[in-house]
This record gives C-alpha cells, sequence and structure tokens, in this order.
C-alpha cells in the first residue's frame, strides 16, 4: 500500500516578539493573569505578508526532503487569515517557489487547517493523485486583532510551518486521523473583517469585530479533543502507553493538560511552544511538530499524536509514524529580513491606524444623518 511519509519540515517564524509586558502597556492585562490562564509569556509579530513566511518555511521544508520545487505536484495552503481570497494564496506561494508542475490549493478550518490539509495530501498521495505535496500551516493574525479587546488580543500570534509528504512503500505517515466538526457551538468563535490586505475605506487593515467566548470554546475544544484522541487510538489499535509524543493544537496550555489527562498520556509527553509562541491557529502544529524534530524530540519511527480544534468548531486528531530519518537531507538558504520595527511599534501602528478608521466611518455615519 502506498503511504504519504513525511520527508521534509522548516519552520518560518518571524523575529519581532511582543511580551505579556508589552500587551500591559496598552490593555488591562499582566503577565501574572495571562500566564495562568493560558501559559502564554511571548508571541510574535511579522514585519512580512503570510504569502513571505508560507515561501521560506516552505523552502527549508523542500530542501530539508532534498527535492527542488520543480519535483512538487500540490501545495496545499492551511490558512485562515488569508489575505486575499481570489486568487487564492497558495498559487501566491507556487510562483514565489517556481513550483510550476504544482496544483495549488488553500485549506481553511480555523485552527486544524493545517491538518485537515494533512488528512487530503496524504488521502491524494495514497490514491495516487500526485505524488509529492508541500502542506503549509500559516497564520497572520496581527493586523487583524482588535487590540483593544483584551478577551483576545493576549492570546494569538503570527507564524509558519510546512512539511513535505512523499508518496512511499514503507509502514509511516499518517496512520488514521478522526475529522469532526461541533457546529452547535460555530457562534462561540467568529471574526467579522478577518482576511482583506486591502487598506481602502471599505476594508482596513485591524477593523475586526472578534466574538468570542471563552469558556464555552474551552468546555468543547476538551471534549472535542479528547474524543477525536480517543476514536484515533482506537482505530489505529494503539494504546495510549505506545504514543511517544504529543503535538497538540497550542491554545491555552490548560486545555492541553486536560486533553492529554483524559486520553491516558503524561505531560513529559507533550511537545509546548504556547509560553513562546501563543496560539498561531493553523501553524501551531506544524511549528512545534518540526521544533520536535529538530530538538531530538521525534525518535525514528515514533508515534506522534496530534489533536487540535478551531472555529467552526472543527476538531481532530491525528496519529502520525514518523519514518527513518529525523535529519534534513539538505538546508535552505531562504531567511526573512531583519524585521525594522519592534513587536509593540508594529501593533502600534495597527491600534493607530484601527482609531483613524473609526474616527472617520463615525464622521462619515453622522455626515449621512
Ligand atoms: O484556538 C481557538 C481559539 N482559542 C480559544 O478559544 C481558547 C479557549 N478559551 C480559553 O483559553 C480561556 O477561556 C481564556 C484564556 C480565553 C480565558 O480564561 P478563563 O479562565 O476562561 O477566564 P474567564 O474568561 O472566565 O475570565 C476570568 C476573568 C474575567 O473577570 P471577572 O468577570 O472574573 O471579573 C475576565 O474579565 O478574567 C478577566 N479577563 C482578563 N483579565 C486580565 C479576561 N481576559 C483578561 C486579560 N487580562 N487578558
Amino acid at each position: 500500500m502506498t503511504n504519504a511519509a513525511i520527508t521534509g519540515w522548516g519552520t518560518c517564524m518571524p523575529p519581532a516578539v511582543l511580551t505579556n509586558a508589552d500587551l500591559a502597556t496598552f490593555l488591562d492585562t499582566d503577565d501574572a493573569w495571562i500566564t495562568s490562564r493560558t501559559g502564554m509569556k511571548e508571541r510574535c509579530v511579522s514585519h512580512v505578508p503570510a504569502l513571505e513566511l508560507a515561501t521560506v518555511a516552505a523552502r527549508r521544508a523542500i530542501a530539508c526532503a532534498g527535492l527542488e520545487p520543480g519535483d512538487i505536484d500540490l501545495i496545499l495552503y492551511g490558512s485562515c487569515s488569508n489575505g486575499e481570497q481570489v486568487p487564492n494564496s497558495a498559487s501566491g506561494v507556487q510562483a514565489a517557489l517556481g513550483a510550476t508542475r504544482a496544483a495549488a490549493m488553500d485549506i481553511n478550518t480555523a485552527c486544524t487547517s493545517f491538518l485537515y490539509s494533512l488528512s487530503t495530501a496524504s488521502a491524494m498521495i495514497r490514491t495516487g493523485v500526485v505524488r509529492r505535496a508541500v502542506v503549509i500551516g500559516v497564520e497572520l493574525i496581527s493586523p487583524y486583532m482588535d487590540w483593544s479587546n483584551r478577551n483576545v488580543a493576549v492570546l494569538f500570534g503570527d507564524g509558519c510551518a510546512a512539511v513535505v509528504l512523499e508518496a512511499a512503500e514503507s509502514d509511516e505517515g499518517l496512520l488514521g486521523e478522526r475529522l469532526g466538526c461541533d457546529a452547535e457551538g460555530r457562534a462561540s468563535l467568529r471574526v467579522r473583517g478577518i482576511g482583506c490586505v486591502y487598506a481602502n475605506r471599505d476594508v482596513v487593515l485591524g477593523d475586526t469585530l472578534w466574538d468570542f467566548d471563552g469558556q464555552e470554546i474551552f468546555r468543547r475544544a476538551v471534549r472535542g479533543m479528547s474524543q477525536a484522541s480517543a476514536a484515533v487510538l482506537e482505530q489505529c489499535g494503539v494504546t495510549p502507553d505506545q504514543i511517544d509524543l504529543v503535538v497538540p493544537h497550542q491554545a491555552n496550555l490548560r486545555i492541553i493538560e486536560a486533553v492529554v489527562g483524559r486520553t491516558g498520556i503524561s505531560m513529559d509527553k507533550v511537545m509546548l511552544t504556547v509560553q513562546r509562541y501563543g496560539n498561531m491557529s493553523a501553524a501551531t502544529v506544524p511549528v512545534a511538530l518540526t521544533e520536535a524534530v529538530e530538538t531530538g524530540r521525534v525518535r525514528p519511527g515514533a508515534l506522534v499524536l496530534m489533536p487540535a480544534f478551531g472555529a467552526g468548531l472543527t476538531f481532530c486528531a491525528h496519529l502520525v509514524r514518523w519514518g527513518s530519518r529525523v535529519t534534513p537531507l539538505a538546508v535552505s538558504e531562504a531567511a526573512l529580513s531583519p524585521s525594522p520595527r519592534t513587536a509593540l511599534e508594529m501593533v502600534n501602528d495597527i491600534r493607530a491606524r484601527r482609531a483613524s478608521t473609526s474616527a472617520r466611518s463615525a464622521a462619515g455615519l453622522q455626515a449621512d444623518v
């Protein structure tokens, strides 16, 4: 049987870091609250568009697999913060890479977008539609954040990672997955105005409205991720003690602890990045997976469980068997330029733009009346 082996991996993290202390300069919050309620200390703010993050991560993953962009048959772009809807984002990555043979598709299931993309690419490889795919998880949330809303502004960060999947006859890659959607809870997480790069009078960066019921999402996330984890373990005939590493969606340390506890796995088997990167939505799982490989936490043949949830409320759990190689075949020289501004300066720019837009639309409304 043909499987889809993970043969390349790479991250692209923006260099500018926003600390809890930075957030407390303009929000009624503090490090003690954020740390105790979420586990988060820092998150990254990108100075470049998401397509640039995605292109650098994809180049690193392709080099890691010992391939060239021209070898790739399919690019999947998992994200919910695409700068444009038409044309799609995956085509932008195809163009930037020069991966001219590749089909290009966007997938949006919010924070689970990378894992749903992993399912899609693996299925297309198993059925012989394509042989080599790049699967990207990327999110650029900072421009769309409502930085005046402390319920959400402390939680999210920007980031990206990508993996390469290749057809293989060995017993590795995605062994099984459970995908689901708890749509009764869909009103608990809605962002109006996300996903437009155009700064004109109709759509302005940062002019978003977040509906966010944290406690409701928390409850449903724990249930969905735990049930999906139990289902995929049963489906694959694997017991919790056989799991070598858990790479969960990183929305909140307390959610991770609850899910892992219910699944019967100890926290020392969990890869955590939530302290340093916050919730990067679709990027959290691939970034944590790549860092786990790069820091030696993924051994050859390891069984890796990846549970996640996101707006929708989509949820899933994926079980992967790693292959024999945990080191890159080659290293790409692709890199971001240094950030010319600090994270706090960039956030304050977005806040100022939003304030001036609100003032303009209030004046416009008064004139209309
Ligand atoms: O990946 C998908 C998106 N991620 C999520 O949806 C995350 C799911 N939810 C959560 O992680 C948690 O529910 C939160 C971290 C969002 C909130 O934690 P919580 O323990 O559920 O806190 P809470 O909402 O019950 O708020 C407790 C208190 C409230 O004050 P009162 O009413 O007790 O006086 C909030 O107003 O904390 C207050 N609060 C804050 N205080 C300081 C809320 N946000 C903040 C803040 N700083 N940033």
